[in-house]
């Protein structure tokens, strides 16, 4: 194995394939490259989400620090960029900023870029996977917190794996604290399957980069032309489903182990899931959190929602 392989991105992909489960994480696209094109997807004219979302915080940040008060760390889930977060940071006048992402070296380069902006803020950044427990730094440890979860990155989880993780997110930050999460809604199928396959095929880029990365960094050597990106509508569980399909058969190694797929079997790469009114107020219930706001962009495309980790006063 080569000496940089991450050995849970390992043991992932062999379950994968050695198991047929034919299933990855979705965190395994987020490597440098997959971040970057991830940047580009936000950019992308049928990537709605990013657009909608921003316009929306920059009106609705002010409201937010009138309920949240200033001064608190703001934790935000999967910073990515930060390209959303200036819009919050100068509402909310944080004591300090803790942007945590699972790509170690592009979460330096875009803290670097926010210090630049923020000179006077106190930005703490914390390389992990959010799914794993993870200890925030000791300087934030007393302050109260208002986590910051955007981009509805919390439907790339199933609903069980939402909930596990909100229930961790109240345990790091504490009665008390605030949560701003963004969550795409329910719309018509062709513009949310748009956003999913776009025109220039960076979506496709995008998925099709695990394969790129497995023989990169795993010691594979996956044809990668062999492969397609394909996203679906899945409306009984109300998600969008992006997967790498074979086009034909192929035989590939991976850290000298064999394997074979069929043309047609595909590899599910992503979720993403899509709410609700109701569904979002449920999901944030079952892990601790009790809805304070919220706001909706223009149609319903996509809603922010305010939520407090309230000591629970009704009966169980
Ligand atoms: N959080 C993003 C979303 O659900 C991630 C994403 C965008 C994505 N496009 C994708 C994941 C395509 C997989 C495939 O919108």
């Amino acid at each position: 194995m080569p000496e940089a392989a991450d050995p849970a991105f390992l043991a992932d992909i062999m379950r994968c394939f050695t198991d047929k489960t034919y299933a990855i994480p979705a965190r395994w696209l987020y490597d440098r490259q997959g971040s970057e094109l991830f940047e580009a997807i936000t950019q992308l004219p049928e990537y709605y989400l990013t657009r909608v979302e921003t316009a929306l915080l920059e009106a609705v940040c002010p409201h937010v620090a009138d309920i949240t008060g200033k001064s608190r760390a703001v934790v935000e889930f999967g910073s990515g960029s930060s390209t959303k977060t200036p819009h919050l940071l100068s509402a909310v006048d944080p004591a300090a900023y803790v942007p945590i992402d699972i790509s170690a070296d592009f979460l330096a380069s875009s803290s670097a870029v926010l210090q630049e902006q923020f000179p006077e803020l106190n930005i703490l950044p914390v390389a992990a996977d959010f799914m794993h427990p993870l200890t925030l730094p000791s300087a934030v440890a007393d302050l109260p917190k208002l986590g910051f979860f955007p981009g509805s990155t919390i439907g790339n989880m199933v609903p069980r794996s939402s909930i596990d993780l909100l229930r961790a997110m109240r345990g790091n930050l504490g009665v008390g604290a605030y949560l701003l999460i963004g969550m795409d809604r329910i719309k018509d199928e062709g513009l949310m399957l748009a956003a999913y396959n776009d025109q220039q095929g960076v979506t496709s880029q995008f998925t099709l980069n695990l394969l790129t990365r497995i023989n990169r960094e795993l010691d594979g050597d996956i044809p990668v032309s062999s492969f397609r990106h394909l996203s679906i509508w899945n409306d009984r569980y109300s998600r969008i489903e992006a997967y790498i399909e074979a086009r034909e058969d192929v035989r590939f190694t991976i850290n000298g182990q064999s394997f074979a797929m069929a043309a047609g079997e595909k590899i599910h790469a992503e979720n993403s899931h899509k709410y609700g009114l109701r569904d979002a107020r449920l999901m944030l219930r079952a892990g601790g959190w009790s809805p304070v706001a919220e706001w909706n962009a223009p149609d319903d495309a996509y809603t922010l929602f305010l939520a407090e980790a309230r000591q629970s006063k009704s009966a169980p």
